[in-house]
């Protein structure tokens, strides 16, 4: 069994997908999570089948309910903050309904900034926590037909780099999740079912290897955590191929 240094955590997203298995993950280590989403049916549900889970519904898209969320961090006992919900937009970005870009910044880039920073206000004073902001590959190069996405998860990679830096002197880890392609709900929200045909298996990671991936990285204090051999190459040799040939590497592989 995974042994962790953090006691208590709060993990959003823990609905589906990537969260809901690293909160199975945080219960079989015996920490306490705070689990956050929309959909509170899901949560109780988890609650259920594991020990130390608190459900809290919230809308991250909505001030309420990412005040409601800084209010419960602010509270301070908490040792480990995962910013892990999130969703895309796939399309040609000019048909892509207005709304629901909006609702993707919003929780992407705005409610990611927002409890980051409530964890670091809570963290830095007293010397010690963990911050976990699940951004993607795509972070590393603009991915045409997942455009705004990309630049969500590109902000999500270069804010917490930074803060890694910021916060290591005082004690607290700061760190990016960078999964690549993973099989959850992600692609039926995100319309890009089609990607489970259209890319081969050895491109996917399973959420089990992604989370732990995750929960070990901020353990360790890495800056970034990037799950996967075949995206450890990739993200390894970025900064040594040419803009440009990553941008059309980036749009023939979106458009299949
Ligand atoms: N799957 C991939 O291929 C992949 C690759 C790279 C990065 N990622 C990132 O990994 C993270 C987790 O995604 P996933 O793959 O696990 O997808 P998922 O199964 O669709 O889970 C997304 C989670 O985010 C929550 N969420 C979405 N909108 C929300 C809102 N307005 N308020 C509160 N919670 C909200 C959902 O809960 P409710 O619907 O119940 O609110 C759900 O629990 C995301 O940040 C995603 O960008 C995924």
């Amino acid at each position: 069994m995974a042994t962790y240094p953090f006691r208590t955590a709060l993990v959003t997203g823990a609905s589906s997908g990537i969260g809901e298995v690293m909160t199975a993950q945080l219960a079989d280590a015996g920490v306490a999570t705070t689990v956050v989403a929309r959909r509170l049916e899901r949560l109780e549900a988890l609650a259920e089948r594991h020990d130390g889970i608190t459900p809290m519904a919230a809308d991250l898209s909505t001030d309420d309910g990412q005040r409601a969320v800084v209010d419960r961090i602010a509270e301070g006992d908490i040792d480990l903050v995962v910013n892990n919900a999130g969703f895309g937009t796939n399309g040609d970005f000019h048909e892509l309904d207005p709304d629901r870009l909006a609702d993707e910044i919003e929780v992407n880039v705005a409610a990611l900034t927002r409890l980051s920073q409530a964890s670091l206000a809570a963290m830095v004073p007293r010397g010690s926590g963990y911050l976990l902001n699940v951004s993607s590959v795509a972070s590393f190069q603009p991915a045409p037909q997942l455009a705004v996405y990309a630049a969500t998860k590109a902000y999500v990679t270069s804010l917490t780099e930074s803060l890694h830096e910021e916060a290591a002197p005082h004690g607290v880890h700061v760190t990016a999740l960078c999964p690549g392609l993973t099989k959850t709900e992600f692609q039926s929200v995100s319309n890009t079912d089609t990607y489970a045909d259209q890319f081969p298996s050895f491109v996917w990671t399973s959420p089990d290897e992604v989370a732990r991936c995750g929960l070990d990285g901020v353990a360790a204090n890495r800056t970034l955590a990037v799950p996967g051999a075949q995206y450890k190459v990739m993200v390894a040799t970025t900064n040594i191929t040419p803009r440009w040939l990553r941008r059309r590497a980036s749009s023939i592989v979106q458009r299949g």
